[in-house]
């Protein structure tokens, strides 16, 4: 009988590509995954957290720092657990996304959340956040100013949440917060650090991406076990 784990694989069809190409390299001897309810562990809150959290998300709600307020339908600032110990960073919001004003909620959104689910931990459980708050017009790249204008908000919240690994979805992502040009599939395969406090930092192809190349889902996978044993190695 399959495994729980298989299923979830096997759902978000990862399981056929790992078998197709060979899967025992990719599958590493990490502990059967299934979603537990008190995976993170509680940090001790920073001094006031809550209200710097809220402040900072009502600033973000009003943010006219670029030009992408003029067409958006709201920001959005992130979802999830504010103590989490994974961030999941993807580029900007799309069109569901500005309509409903939560972070990957479209079709590649649901991939993600079956991904999180794989390895073990429900969407509620990490945070989920963009590089921009806003989502541009035709879902075109970000600009360089509307980043630099956004930038730090996402560099508070990662303060505030300080995650014990980020995990870099999608190549804008992982472009502009490890600041190289690098293309992506240089990029991943590798552990980084993010910032002042040295977050580990994995990076992970795109789930929109993985939709059209389903071939690829078997190294977004890989990326994401990394990020797994990265982190068991921080604790
Ligand atoms: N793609 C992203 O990078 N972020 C979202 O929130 C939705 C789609």
């Amino acid at each position: 009988m399959p495994s729980r784990h298989a299923e979830y694989l096997d759902a978000i069809g990862i399981q056929r590509w790992l078998l197709r190409d060979g899967g025992s390299a990719v599958e590493p001897s990490l502990d059967e995954p299934s979603v537990q309810s008190d995976v993170v562990t509680k940090k001790a809150p920073v001094a006031d957290s809550e209200g710097e959290w809220w402040s900072l998300s009502d600033e973000v709600s009003a943010c006219r720092r670029c030009q992408l307020h003029q067409s958006r339908t709201q920001t959005v600032f992130g979802t999830g657990n504010q103590n989490a110990d994974w961030l999941f960073i993807g580029e900007a919001p799309g069109a569901d996304e500005d309509r409903q004003g939560e972070p990957f909620v479209g079709r590649a959104g649901q991939l993600l959340t079956q991904m999180i689910l794989a390895l073990g931990y429900a969407r509620e459980q990490v945070y989920i956040a963009n590089i921009l708050k806003c989502r541009p017009p035709n879902n075109r790249d970000p600009l360089p100013d509307e980043v630099r204008s956004c930038e730090a908000y996402l560099k508070r919240q990662i303060a505030l949440i300080r995650p014990k690994i980020i995990v870099a979805v999608g190549r804008v992502a992982a472009q502009n917060l490890l600041k190289t040009d690098t293309k992506i599939g240089a990029l991943r395969g590798q552990p980084y650090h993010y910032g002042e406090q040295q977050i580990p930092l994995v990076v992970t192809y795109h789930p929109a991406y993985l939709l059209r190349s389903p071939r690829e889902k078997a190294k977004a996978w890989q990326d994401l076990l990394l990020a797994k044993q990265v982190l068991q190695q921080t604790q």
